[in-house]
């Protein structure tokens, strides 16, 4: 019997702790500009507050039905295995599209039918984890740090999202370091990005 609770324990330990799986989109966290999920969207190649994603479906071909792919929000799976996972956008193009971080520390993503990269590109080093902060957020983090969100020059109200473990302090100067949070999703909603 001893050993039967001791064993339940564990499974219960166990799950509180599970790895999140399945589609999410991805917010800002920062109380102190009053981001509380602000929605993060793939545009062009990188990630940005204040854009809408640069979803696309092409017209025109058989047996693409380009009303299952609205596109109006970003959503993103991971894969491999926690602490060290990979991430890639929920897409239904062939060949998918993969999270990277740029050497700039751009988090960036790869191009349709391409897997195109700068050299010295990461693709892996993410973790999608259950936080103990209120709610059990489940955060997604790059090689155990944060991001910053970056004014984009002339875009009022854009920013662009770097990695802190890559970007340099130089990058980084003017941006506001923010939790990058994850929010279940249904799943595929763009064809392409
Ligand atoms: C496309 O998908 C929509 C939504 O499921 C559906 O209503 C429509 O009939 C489909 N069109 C074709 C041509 O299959
Ligand atoms: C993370 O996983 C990749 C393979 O996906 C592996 O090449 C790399 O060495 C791993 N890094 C760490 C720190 O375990
Ligand atoms: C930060 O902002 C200042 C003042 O607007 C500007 O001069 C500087 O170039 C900016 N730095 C970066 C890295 O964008």
């Amino acid at each position: 019997m001893k050993s039967f609770i001791a064993a339940s324990a564990l499974i219960a330990l166990a799950s509180a702790n599970a790895t999140p799986t399945g589609p999410f989109t991805i917010g800002a966290w920062n109380p102190t500009t009053a981001w509380y999920g602000t929605g993060i969207n793939a545009n062009g190649g990188g990630f940005y507050i204040g854009k809408s994603p640069s979803s696309y479906c092409p017209t025109g071909i058989t047996g693409l039905n380009c009303t299952l792919y609205p596109g109006a929000s970003t959503v993103l799976v991971t894969g491999g295995t926690a602490p060290n996972m990979t991430v890639s956008l929920d897409v239904a193009v062939p060949g998918g599209q993969q999270v990277f971080v740029a050497p700039n520390g751009a988090l960036s993503y790869t191009p349709p039918h391409s897997t195109f990269a700068p050299t010295g590109s990461i693709f892996d080093g993410f973790d999608r984890f259950i936080s103990n902060a209120g709610g059990g957020p489940t955060p997604l983090y790059f090689e155990s740090n944060n991001f910053g969100a970056c004014p984009v020059t002339g875009e009022s109200g854009v920013y662009q999202v770097f990695a802190r473990a890559v970007a340099s302090s130089e990058t980084l100067g003017n941006c506001t370091v923010f939790e990058m949070r994850t929010y279940t999703a249904d799943g595929v909603v763009a064809w392409e990005y």
